[in-house]
């Protein structure tokens, strides 16, 4: 689309001609929370946007100076870092960072790399008293202090007051542990706008993990988290949703330069496809999608939506060891509300067990990327966390059905399909001889805003 074309107001206004979620929200017969009653209606543009963006060495050597030095990221759950002694080391491109549970029960971030001769200290994750470096043994406290060296005679120019590990800044918010290694720029709450504020209903701190799959998918980091941050592309890749995902009027939000939000609501069909799926239709579909051997009936008078609110409060409730009746809405048991916090991080939001993604660049492969799945369930609070479930990694050639046995058939083959599509996107964006990609104005909105920071980034 040339920058000659003028969208009338309508165009730009335009939207699915069937309800809006706003108006499925007015159908709850409990009060809908505020930040579900938000919706931003952002209109950034309609201009393409050029594919080196997602294929080119020099552009994704700018993010690493500009963006994944420069912002905050999540590295891991605090839960891994419970105790004094953890530790836990968050790779991002060549950069590598330890964070450490000091004495005083504190959180540290430092650059892992030994001031030696430059060994990293730690890898992975685990428990030690002391960063020591295995190479030559020069060890440092938790705390990043110089500890000393072997054969110390031989360094009567070290100082230990000039030898503490440099260090990284580190922050947590709902039980998730961010670092940044600018040591300028706004502080986490800052940085995060809206999100705590919108989130806080759906307490992720009084979460475990109940899985967590990080797998290697063959596209540009970029390529994979925008293909989870519209609905658009469900209508063709993921058809067996449409008999329970309103996918045409899914809402799409914008706030401030770093976050973004999805709401795509459950137990209804989609609206392109409403004519074709009963109300018992779309609650079997969904049912079937979810692993589920019963088939449970609307009752006369009830909506799909309605009687999977009706089976998901108990379950919630169990959970979280609290009684949301009258509290939780139907969208809060069911629908994906689905955030982004720039540049790679998207938590989700409701009371049922929510997923969370991330995305990173594979090492310094501009062509592939790694996509974590975290699902986090409630747990009652005053009562110990269940532990964590174990990673689950898959490579470049295992398939999400390789991790069937902790997703589910159903979501597992949602996330192939998806899985299919990253690396032919890849594969096609460089074989563009039109050099450019097309945006939509509403449904593709989020990434145009996704783009539009990163632009304030390298330009920084
Ligand atoms: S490189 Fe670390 S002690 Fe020598
Ligand atoms: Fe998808």
């Amino acid at each position: 689309m040339s920058d000659e074309i003028k969208l009338t107001p309508e165009q730009i206004a335009a939207r699915d001609p069937s309800y809006s979620f706003q108006e499925l929200l007015d159908r709850e017969r409990v009060p809908v929370p505020e930040a579900l009653r938000e919706s931003t209606d952002t209109y950034l543009g309609s201009e393409d946007l050029p594919i080196e963006r997602w294929t080119s060495r020099e552009f994704f050597e700018r993010e690493v100076e500009k963006v994944w030095r420069k912002t905050w990221q999540m590295t891991c759950r605090e839960s891994q870092l419970r105790n004094p002694g953890d530790y836990f080391v968050y790779d991002i491109v060549d950069d590598s960072i330890v964070i450490t549970r000091t004495e005083a029960g504190e959180l540290r971030a430092f650059h892992n790399s030994c001031l030696h001769r430059g060994r990293v200290l730690k890898r992975g994750a685990g428990q030690s008293p002391e960063l020591r470096c295995p190479f030559h043994g020069w060890s440092w406290n938790l705390e990043g202090e110089f500890q000393g060296a072997p054969c110390d005679w031989d360094f009567p120019h070290v100082r230990a007051e000039e030898f503490k590990l440099p260090q990284v800044r580190v922050a947590t918010w709902g039980g998730w542990v961010f670092i940044n290694m600018d040591q300028q720029g706004p502080d986490l709450p800052e940085y995060m706008g809206v999100l705590p504020q919108h989130l806080a209903r759906w307490k992720h701190e009084q979460r475990y993990v109940s899985a967590h799959i990080e797998k290697v998918i063959g596209a540009n980091w970029k390529t994979v988290l925008e293909a989870f941050i519209e609905s658009y592309h469900a209508i063709a890749t993921h058809p067996q949703l449409m008999p329970f995902q309103a996918i045409d009027n899914s809402q799409y939000d914008v706030w401030g330069d770093h976050v973004s939000r999805t709401i795509t609501a459950y137990g209804v069909p989609n609206p392109s496809d409403a004519h074709r799926f009963s109300e018992q239709e779309s609650l079997d579909a969904m049912m079937k999608l979810a692993g589920s051997e019963e088939r449970p009936q609307v009752e006369p008078g009830q909506t799909a939506r309605e009687k999977l609110a009706e089976i998901s409060l108990p379950v919630v409730n169990e959970q979280a060891g609290e009684d949301l009746s009258g509290q939780a809405t139907m969208s809060e048991l069911m629908d994906s509300t689905l955030y982004l916090l720039f540049p790679n991080f998207a938590p989700w939001a409701g009371h049922h067990t929510i997923i969370n993604y991330r995305h990173r660049p594979n090492g310094n492969d501009v062509d592939s990327s790694i996509m974590d799945i975290y699902l986090l369930t409630r747990y009652p609070e005053g009562s110990e966390p269940p532990p964590d479930a174990a990673t689950c990694s898959l490579g470049i050639d295992e398939p999400f059905k390789d991790a069937a046995h902790i997703l589910g058939p159903g979501l597992a083959n949602v996330f192939d399909q998806d899985g299919a599509n990253l690396p032919q996107v890849q594969k096609g964006l460089k074989a563009s001889k039109k050099g450019a990609i097309t945006l939509s104005n509403y449904q593709e909105v989020r990434i145009r805003h996704f783009h539009q920071t990163l632009d304030k980034y390298l330009q920084s």
